[in-house]
Protein backbone atom coordinates (compact mmCIF):
# COMPACT_ATOMS: atom_id res chain seq x y z
CA UNK A 1 0.00 0.00 0.00
CA UNK A 2 1.32 3.52 -0.63
CA UNK A 3 -0.11 6.94 0.60
CA UNK A 4 2.09 9.74 -1.21
CA UNK A 5 3.81 10.32 1.98
CA UNK A 6 6.89 12.02 0.27
CA UNK A 7 5.37 13.36 -2.82
CA UNK A 8 7.49 16.26 -3.57
CA UNK A 9 10.35 15.34 -1.30
CA UNK A 10 14.12 14.63 -2.31
CA UNK A 11 17.00 12.64 -0.75
CA UNK A 12 19.96 11.37 -0.22
CA UNK A 13 20.21 7.36 0.65
CA UNK A 14 23.76 6.04 1.60
CA UNK A 15 24.06 2.49 2.20
CA UNK A 16 22.72 0.55 -0.98
CA UNK A 17 25.09 -2.40 -1.84
CA UNK A 18 22.65 -5.47 -3.12
CA UNK A 19 18.73 -6.22 -2.45
CA UNK A 20 19.54 -7.05 1.26
CA UNK A 21 20.59 -3.82 2.24
CA UNK A 22 18.45 -1.62 4.69
CA UNK A 23 19.26 1.12 2.28
CA UNK A 24 18.08 -0.23 -0.89
CA UNK A 25 14.75 -1.04 0.90
CA UNK A 26 14.46 2.50 2.13
CA UNK A 27 15.35 3.47 -1.37
CA UNK A 28 12.24 1.39 -2.98
CA UNK A 29 9.75 2.61 -0.63
CA UNK A 30 10.83 6.01 -0.69
CA UNK A 31 10.09 6.35 -4.22
CA UNK A 32 6.74 3.92 -3.97
CA UNK A 33 6.18 7.00 -1.13
CA UNK A 34 6.69 9.79 -4.32
CA UNK A 35 10.11 10.71 -3.32
CA UNK A 36 13.45 11.74 -5.90
CA UNK A 37 16.18 10.04 -4.52
CA UNK A 38 20.30 10.16 -5.08
CA UNK A 39 22.04 7.05 -4.61
CA UNK A 40 25.47 6.90 -3.31
CA UNK A 41 28.13 4.51 -1.87
CA UNK A 42 32.05 3.26 -1.98
CA UNK A 43 33.60 3.38 -5.39
CA UNK A 44 34.37 -0.62 -4.31
CA UNK A 45 30.32 -1.35 -3.08
CA UNK A 46 29.09 0.27 -6.26
CA UNK A 47 31.71 -1.94 -8.61
CA UNK A 48 30.91 -4.89 -6.47
CA UNK A 49 27.41 -5.08 -5.65
CA UNK A 50 24.34 -4.28 -7.40
CA UNK A 51 23.34 -0.70 -6.75
CA UNK A 52 22.98 0.59 -10.25
CA UNK A 53 19.92 -2.01 -10.36
CA UNK A 54 18.27 -0.37 -8.14
CA UNK A 55 19.39 2.98 -9.34
CA UNK A 56 17.61 1.73 -12.87
CA UNK A 57 14.26 0.71 -11.07
CA UNK A 58 14.07 4.35 -8.69
CA UNK A 59 15.08 6.32 -11.50
CA UNK A 60 17.95 7.97 -9.52
CA UNK A 61 21.84 9.05 -10.30
CA UNK A 62 24.55 7.51 -8.14
CA UNK A 63 27.16 9.79 -7.27
CA UNK A 64 30.31 8.00 -5.77
CA UNK A 65 31.46 8.80 -2.09
CA UNK A 66 33.46 7.31 0.53
CA UNK A 67 31.82 8.93 3.83
CA UNK A 68 34.97 9.30 5.77
CA UNK A 69 36.07 11.85 3.08
CA UNK A 70 34.88 15.05 3.61
CA UNK A 71 36.04 16.21 0.10
CA UNK A 72 33.52 13.46 -1.04
CA UNK A 73 31.00 14.51 1.24
CA UNK A 74 31.05 17.67 -0.09
CA UNK A 75 31.33 17.26 -3.70
CA UNK A 76 28.15 14.46 -3.23
CA UNK A 77 25.82 17.32 -1.58
CA UNK A 78 27.18 20.35 -4.16
CA UNK A 79 26.21 17.37 -7.26
CA UNK A 80 22.73 16.31 -5.30
CA UNK A 81 21.88 20.15 -4.79
CA UNK A 82 22.57 20.36 -8.61
CA UNK A 83 20.62 17.95 -10.11
CA UNK A 84 17.61 18.75 -7.21
CA UNK A 85 18.09 22.27 -8.61
CA UNK A 86 18.79 23.50 -4.73
CA UNK A 87 17.94 22.31 -0.79
CA UNK A 88 16.44 18.60 -0.22
CA UNK A 89 14.38 16.90 2.00
CA UNK A 90 16.24 13.93 3.62
CA UNK A 91 19.07 12.06 4.23
CA UNK A 92 19.60 8.23 5.11
CA UNK A 93 23.12 7.06 6.76
CA UNK A 94 23.41 3.63 6.44
CA UNK A 95 26.54 2.84 6.94
CA UNK A 96 28.61 0.28 9.41
CA UNK A 97 32.27 -1.89 9.16
CA UNK A 98 34.66 -2.83 11.39
CA UNK A 99 37.37 -4.35 10.26
CA UNK A 100 38.13 -5.66 13.86
CA UNK A 101 34.85 -7.90 14.07
CA UNK A 102 35.22 -8.50 9.82
CA UNK A 103 38.77 -9.92 10.72
CA UNK A 104 37.75 -11.92 14.26
CA UNK A 105 39.31 -9.60 16.47
CA UNK A 106 37.78 -10.13 19.98
CA UNK A 107 36.71 -7.16 22.21
CA UNK A 108 40.06 -7.76 24.30
CA UNK A 109 42.58 -7.82 21.76
CA UNK A 110 41.75 -4.86 19.75
CA UNK A 111 43.44 -3.74 16.88
CA UNK A 112 43.38 0.38 17.29
CA UNK A 113 43.94 1.34 13.48
CA UNK A 114 41.19 -1.05 12.83
CA UNK A 115 39.45 0.36 15.92
CA UNK A 116 40.13 3.91 14.67
CA UNK A 117 38.57 2.96 10.82
CA UNK A 118 35.77 1.39 12.48
CA UNK A 119 34.90 4.59 14.36
CA UNK A 120 35.14 6.39 11.42
CA UNK A 121 33.73 4.65 9.12
CA UNK A 122 30.43 3.59 11.36
CA UNK A 123 30.06 6.70 13.47
CA UNK A 124 32.27 9.51 12.66
CA UNK A 125 31.08 9.61 8.94
CA UNK A 126 27.82 10.92 10.52
CA UNK A 127 28.96 13.75 11.78
CA UNK A 128 31.22 14.82 9.27
CA UNK A 129 27.75 14.22 6.56
CA UNK A 130 26.19 16.13 8.91
CA UNK A 131 28.95 19.22 9.59
CA UNK A 132 28.80 19.11 5.78
CA UNK A 133 24.88 19.49 5.27
CA UNK A 134 24.70 22.07 8.00
CA UNK A 135 27.49 24.08 6.46
CA UNK A 136 26.00 23.76 2.76
CA UNK A 137 22.48 24.79 4.31
CA UNK A 138 21.66 21.64 2.14
CA UNK A 139 18.41 20.60 3.83
CA UNK A 140 15.35 22.19 3.86
CA UNK A 141 13.41 23.20 6.87
CA UNK A 142 12.03 20.44 8.80
CA UNK A 143 13.61 17.82 6.55
CA UNK A 144 15.00 15.00 8.16
CA UNK A 145 17.88 12.97 8.58
CA UNK A 146 18.00 9.59 10.11
CA UNK A 147 21.12 7.10 10.65
CA UNK A 148 20.62 3.17 11.70
CA UNK A 149 22.05 1.78 14.71
CA UNK A 150 21.90 -1.28 16.89
CA UNK A 151 21.02 -1.57 20.42
CA UNK A 152 24.75 -3.08 21.25
CA UNK A 153 24.90 0.66 21.72
CA UNK A 154 22.79 0.23 25.57
CA UNK A 155 23.97 -3.37 26.02
CA UNK A 156 26.43 -6.17 25.28
CA UNK A 157 25.84 -8.49 22.91
CA UNK A 158 28.52 -11.09 21.87
CA UNK A 159 30.35 -10.71 19.11
CA UNK A 160 29.33 -6.77 18.06
CA UNK A 161 32.81 -5.91 19.44
CA UNK A 162 33.79 -2.50 18.76
CA UNK A 163 31.04 -1.52 16.89
CA UNK A 164 29.20 -1.31 20.01
CA UNK A 165 31.13 1.90 20.77
CA UNK A 166 30.67 2.98 17.27
CA UNK A 167 27.33 2.80 17.47
CA UNK A 168 27.04 4.55 20.93
CA UNK A 169 28.20 7.29 19.75
CA UNK A 170 26.81 7.64 16.14
CA UNK A 171 23.59 7.72 18.91
CA UNK A 172 25.42 10.91 20.36
CA UNK A 173 26.22 12.79 17.65
CA UNK A 174 22.55 12.49 16.54
CA UNK A 175 22.16 14.06 19.98
CA UNK A 176 24.58 16.54 20.27
CA UNK A 177 23.90 17.73 16.56
CA UNK A 178 20.34 17.56 16.32
CA UNK A 179 20.62 20.19 19.01
CA UNK A 180 22.09 22.39 16.79
CA UNK A 181 20.57 22.00 13.39
CA UNK A 182 17.08 21.74 15.08
CA UNK A 183 17.42 25.90 16.56
CA UNK A 184 19.35 27.19 13.55
CA UNK A 185 17.22 25.42 10.52
CA UNK A 186 14.71 23.28 12.12
CA UNK A 187 16.30 20.04 11.15
CA UNK A 188 15.21 16.71 12.52
CA UNK A 189 18.20 13.67 13.34
CA UNK A 190 17.37 10.48 14.45
CA UNK A 191 18.61 7.01 15.16
CA UNK A 192 16.88 4.20 14.56
CA UNK A 193 17.75 1.03 16.63
CA UNK A 194 16.90 -1.94 13.91
CA UNK A 195 16.65 -5.67 14.74
CA UNK A 196 19.00 -8.19 13.75
CA UNK A 197 18.96 -8.04 10.06
CA UNK A 198 20.19 -10.50 7.36
CA UNK A 199 22.39 -8.44 5.10
CA UNK A 200 26.56 -8.47 4.05
CA UNK A 201 26.94 -6.12 7.43
CA UNK A 202 24.83 -8.12 9.77
CA UNK A 203 26.47 -11.43 7.97
CA UNK A 204 29.90 -10.45 8.98
CA UNK A 205 28.70 -10.62 12.91
CA UNK A 206 30.18 -13.85 14.22
CA UNK A 207 27.34 -15.89 15.67
CA UNK A 208 24.66 -13.90 13.72
CA UNK A 209 22.38 -16.81 13.33
CA UNK A 210 22.06 -17.54 16.96
CA UNK A 211 21.51 -13.77 17.39
CA UNK A 212 18.64 -13.66 14.95
CA UNK A 213 17.19 -16.30 16.35
CA UNK A 214 17.46 -15.37 19.75
CA UNK A 215 16.01 -12.04 19.17
CA UNK A 216 13.34 -13.25 17.19
CA UNK A 217 12.53 -15.78 20.27
CA UNK A 218 12.70 -12.49 22.24
CA UNK A 219 10.56 -10.19 20.58
CA UNK A 220 6.31 -10.05 21.15
CA UNK A 221 6.33 -9.19 17.14
CA UNK A 222 9.00 -11.21 15.91
CA UNK A 223 12.32 -9.54 14.83
CA UNK A 224 11.22 -6.50 12.31
CA UNK A 225 12.49 -7.38 8.75
CA UNK A 226 14.39 -4.58 6.32
CA UNK A 227 11.14 -3.82 4.66
CA UNK A 228 9.70 -3.11 7.92
CA UNK A 229 12.32 -0.42 8.64
CA UNK A 230 11.58 1.05 5.82
CA UNK A 231 8.34 1.54 6.12
CA UNK A 232 9.34 2.83 9.46
CA UNK A 233 11.79 5.71 8.40
CA UNK A 234 9.43 6.55 5.05
CA UNK A 235 7.43 7.66 8.29
CA UNK A 236 10.48 10.01 9.89
CA UNK A 237 11.07 11.91 6.46
CA UNK A 238 7.81 12.38 6.04
CA UNK A 239 5.74 15.97 7.50
CA UNK A 240 3.94 13.26 10.17
CA UNK A 241 7.11 13.47 12.31
CA UNK A 242 7.86 16.79 12.04
CA UNK A 243 8.61 17.30 16.38
CA UNK A 244 10.12 14.02 16.37
CA UNK A 245 13.98 14.54 16.88
CA UNK A 246 17.17 14.00 18.97
CA UNK A 247 15.60 10.24 19.23
CA UNK A 248 17.25 6.65 19.30
CA UNK A 249 13.81 4.72 18.22
CA UNK A 250 14.06 1.41 19.03
CA UNK A 251 12.55 -0.49 15.72
CA UNK A 252 12.73 -4.28 16.90
CA UNK A 253 9.65 -5.82 17.68
CA UNK A 254 9.45 -5.10 21.32
CA UNK A 255 12.86 -6.44 21.78
CA UNK A 256 14.66 -3.96 23.52
CA UNK A 257 11.71 -3.82 26.18
CA UNK A 258 11.90 -7.86 26.93
CA UNK A 259 13.59 -9.14 29.95
CA UNK A 260 12.58 -12.73 29.21
CA UNK A 261 10.24 -14.33 26.86
CA UNK A 262 8.42 -17.97 27.17
CA UNK A 263 9.82 -19.50 24.55
CA UNK A 264 13.76 -18.36 25.44
CA UNK A 265 12.74 -19.54 29.11
CA UNK A 266 11.74 -22.89 27.52
CA UNK A 267 14.55 -23.24 25.20
CA UNK A 268 17.26 -22.32 28.00
CA UNK A 269 14.99 -25.08 30.64
CA UNK A 270 15.61 -28.08 28.06
CA UNK A 271 18.93 -26.78 27.01
CA UNK A 272 20.43 -27.05 30.34
CA UNK A 273 18.22 -30.14 31.55
CA UNK A 274 16.65 -28.48 34.68
CA UNK A 275 13.35 -29.36 35.77
CA UNK A 276 10.61 -26.28 36.00
N1 LIG B 1 22.04 -6.00 9.56
C1 LIG B 1 21.80 -5.82 10.85
O1 LIG B 1 21.63 -6.78 11.62
C2 LIG B 1 21.67 -4.42 11.39
C3 LIG B 1 20.99 -4.21 12.62
C4 LIG B 1 20.93 -2.90 13.11
C5 LIG B 1 21.53 -1.85 12.44
N2 LIG B 1 22.18 -2.11 11.24
C6 LIG B 1 22.84 -1.00 10.56
O2 LIG B 1 22.22 -0.76 9.32
C7 LIG B 1 23.16 -0.07 8.49
C8 LIG B 1 23.18 -0.71 7.12
O3 LIG B 1 23.70 -2.01 7.15
P1 LIG B 1 23.06 -3.26 6.40
O4 LIG B 1 22.74 -4.25 7.46
O5 LIG B 1 22.01 -2.83 5.46
O6 LIG B 1 24.32 -3.87 5.63
P2 LIG B 1 24.99 -3.54 4.19
O7 LIG B 1 26.28 -4.29 4.22
O8 LIG B 1 24.04 -3.86 3.11
O9 LIG B 1 25.25 -1.97 4.23
C9 LIG B 1 26.40 -1.37 4.80
C10 LIG B 1 26.81 -0.28 3.82
O10 LIG B 1 27.86 0.53 4.34
C11 LIG B 1 28.58 0.97 3.20
N3 LIG B 1 29.88 1.53 3.56
C12 LIG B 1 30.91 0.91 4.18
N4 LIG B 1 31.96 1.75 4.28
C13 LIG B 1 31.56 2.93 3.72
C14 LIG B 1 32.19 4.18 3.53
N5 LIG B 1 33.46 4.41 3.94
N6 LIG B 1 31.51 5.17 2.91
C15 LIG B 1 30.24 4.97 2.48
N7 LIG B 1 29.58 3.80 2.65
C16 LIG B 1 30.25 2.80 3.26
C17 LIG B 1 28.72 -0.31 2.40
O11 LIG B 1 29.16 -0.07 1.07
C18 LIG B 1 27.32 -0.86 2.47
O12 LIG B 1 26.53 -0.38 1.41
C19 LIG B 1 24.51 -0.10 9.21
O13 LIG B 1 24.68 1.11 9.92
C20 LIG B 1 24.30 -1.24 10.19
O14 LIG B 1 25.15 -1.17 11.32
C21 LIG B 1 22.25 -3.36 10.71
Amino acid sequence: MTYNLLKGKKGIIFGALNEQSIAWKVAERAVEEGAEIVLTNTAMSIRLGSIDELAAKCNAPIIEADATSVEDLERLVDKTMEHFGGQFDFVLHSIGMSPNVRKGRPYQDLNYDFLSKTLDISAVSFHKLLQVLYAKNAVKEWGSVVALTYMAAQRTFVGYGDMADAKALLESIARSFGAIYGRDHKVRINTVSQSPTETTAGKGVKGMGGMLEFADSMSPLGNALAEDCANYVVTLFSDLTRKVTMQNLYHDGGFSSMGLSESVYHAFLNGSNSDE
